[in-house]
């Protein structure tokens, strides 16, 4: 089972696509070490996310308890903070870091509300490579502010032999968001072509089977289903940063349970979580990535290998991927019409704490996000 963990809603980031910087949680009420020392052993992976997992002061310790409780344990950061994150590589070298990074220089920055963040980023990717990091590599959310630099993140990852991982844009609780729609989805969807046609070309396996996953999220961003279903609460779940439970990170209704007041196989086998999972299977989010949707890692069936044969043994009758063939560019879903996301670089704003009593999710808890 994967399982992400929201460590914070405090954040040092100010994106345009994630507003819970406006949203911090006060550092006393956010879930504790011992709380999540009650997560199970035998997870595929965890990935500490937030928020910023580095505005923890304790993220060091978390990391040695939960690092034995799975397989892989990731840490989603913005990569603003080397200090905090070079004493956990030289640790824990098997630790994966994933830098977001939403475009090149300025465009990143303007995406991200991120100071020099380019700059920044880059700067701690080196310290991280000099302390032993094993696993390295960007996460970028595809939109259409940075559609046309997409192929150039992924080169700039290949260059140091790292990996680009690519989200589709999303609502839901874990972002404070219910206004985060593609403008141009042909365009969008357009653009991760090349980023496909140069994963093929690659030598890395893994990218072979992004390159055959990311037809999905061509697929997702034009508004169709995009392929496998979804399986969280059963396959993944997520605790928030006052340790309630939920099926997955989108939608607040999937509550099922609290982890300082129950134990991790309460929740899972308690009646809220058979009913989320009832409602999961009727979701309608297709989200990118969801579950274990093109996650690599997992078997991915017999369709990719055939699939990647074909583009890759050019020799023997395989070819350039025919996208017009592969996806239905006719068939696409309207956006909902929203307001431009504005760039809060360098903006004034004064963020308001949420607290664990409030309703959660207030504002996102709303259609939008079910
Ligand atoms: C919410 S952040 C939290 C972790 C950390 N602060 C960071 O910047 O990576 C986790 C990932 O979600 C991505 N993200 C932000 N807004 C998103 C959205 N609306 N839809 C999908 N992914 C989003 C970020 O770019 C980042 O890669």
């Amino acid at each position: 089972m994967d399982v992400s963990v929201i460590l914070t809603y405090r954040c040092n980031s100010r994106c345009s696509t994630c507003h819970v910087w406006q949203h911090p949680t006060l550092p006393a009420e956010e879930v504790t070490l011992a709380v999540l020392a009650k997560l199970p052993g035998g997870l595929d992976r965890l990935v500490l996310t937030g928020g910023e997992p580095t505005l923890r002061a304790d993220l060091g310790e978390i990391v040695d308890c939960l690092r034995p409780k799975a397989r892989q344990l990731e840490i989603s950061t913005n990569g603003l903070q080397a200090d905090k994150l070079e004493p956990i590589a030289a640790k824990h070298p098997d630790v994966r870091f994933r830098l977001s990074l939403d475009g090149l220089g300025a465009r990143n920055d303007s995406i991200r509300g991120e100071k020099n963040g380019f700059e920044r980023k880059m700067a701690t990717l080196r310290r991280l490579v000099a302390a032993g990091a094993r696993d390295l590599g960007f996460a970028a959310t595809l939109q259409d502010e940075n559609a046309d630099q997409l192929l150039e993140l992924y080169r700039l990852c290949s260059d140091f032999g790292g990996e680009l991982a690519v989200a589709a844009l999303h609502n839901g609780f874990l972002y404070h968001k219910i206004d985060n729609e593609s403008a141009n989805r042909v365009r969008l969807a357009r653009a991760v072509q090349p980023l496909i046609a140069a994963r093929l070309r690659s030598r890395r396996p893994r990218n072979w089977f992004r390159a055959h996953s990311e037809l999905g999220l061509m697929r997702k961003i034009l508004g169709q289903p995009r392929g496998r279903p979804c399986t969280a609460g059963r396959d993944c779940a997520c605790v928030d940063p006052w340790g309630r439970v939920y099926a997955c990170p989108i939608r607040p209704d999937l509550e099922i349970g609290d982890l300082a007041a129950q134990t991790w196989r309460e929740i899972l086998r308690g009646p809220r979580a058979a009913e989320a999972r009832t409602r999961v299977a009727r979701c309608t989010h297709n989200c990118w990535p969801a579950g274990t949707a093109g996650r690599p890692g997992r078997f991915p069936g017999l369709r990719p290998f055939a699939w990647i044969a074909a583009h890759r043994l050019r020799g023997v009758g395989g070819g350039p991927v025919d996208f017009d063939r592969e996806v239905d560019f006719a068939d696409v879903a309207q956006s909902p019409v929203v307001p431009r996301r504005e760039s809060w670089l360098g903006k004034p704003f004064r963020p308001a704490f949420q607290r664990k009593s409030e309703r959660p999710y207030g504002a996102f808890n709303n259609g939008m996000n079910r």
